[in-house]
């Protein structure tokens, strides 16, 4: 059944906001590549990829729906972040921010009785719970570092083993 027009405008403001998160992240990224923080500049940039599949996951989305995609410009970012607990935090916020977009779309899909993107939508109201919990977790991790330098290594350290695996895609297939 072709996508309504109103989950139409809510679906395609979402890979708009998506791809806003993927550009958040990757200013995020550069200021810790700068600030010599390699594996937190490397689990932002995992992140900003993470957020390109969740554009591409939505733009499918539409297309399948025989829907219209449109492309209006998307949001600058900063990369002049003072602190990684500065970046975090902001991530955090963020992510709650998207959480309630999708909200949004799903209320707007069950209103238009649209099950087939309830459906779709389930996978990210589960994304985001996982989504905010991350970046949450860090910010904690930072306030316990505090100004301590070896803290600081400590979660570079862990953070640069963040491997990217795109979860839109069904297990071991392929986008066609
Ligand atoms: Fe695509 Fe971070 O939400």
């Amino acid at each position: 059944m072709k996508i309504g027009n109103k989950v139409e405008e809510a679906v395609n403001k979402q890979v708009n906001a998506e791809l806003y998160s993927a550009y958040l992240y990757l200013g995020m990224s550069a200021r810790c590549t700068e600030l010599n923080l390699k594996g937190m500049a490397h689990w932002l940039y995992v992140q900003a990829q993470e957020e390109m599949t969740h554009a591409m996951k939505f733009y499918r989305f539409i297309l399948e729906r025989n829907g219209h995609a449109v492309m209006p410009g998307i949001e600058g970012v900063s990369t002049d972040w003072k602190t990684p607990l500065q970046m975090f935090e902001t991530a955090y916020a963020h992510e709650q921010k998207v959480t309630a977009l999708i909200n949004n779309i799903m209320d707007i899909a069950l209103a238009e009785r649209d099950h087939a993107t309830a459906s779709m939508l389930n996978w990210f109201v589960d994304e985001q719970v996982e989504e905010e919990a991350n970046s949450s977790e860090i910010a904690e991790k930072l306030k316990l570092i505090g100004e301590s330098k070896e803290g600081l290594f400590m979660l570079d350290k862990e953070l640069s083993v963040r491997v990217f695996v795109d979860s839109t895609l069904p297990a071991g297939g392929a986008q066609a």
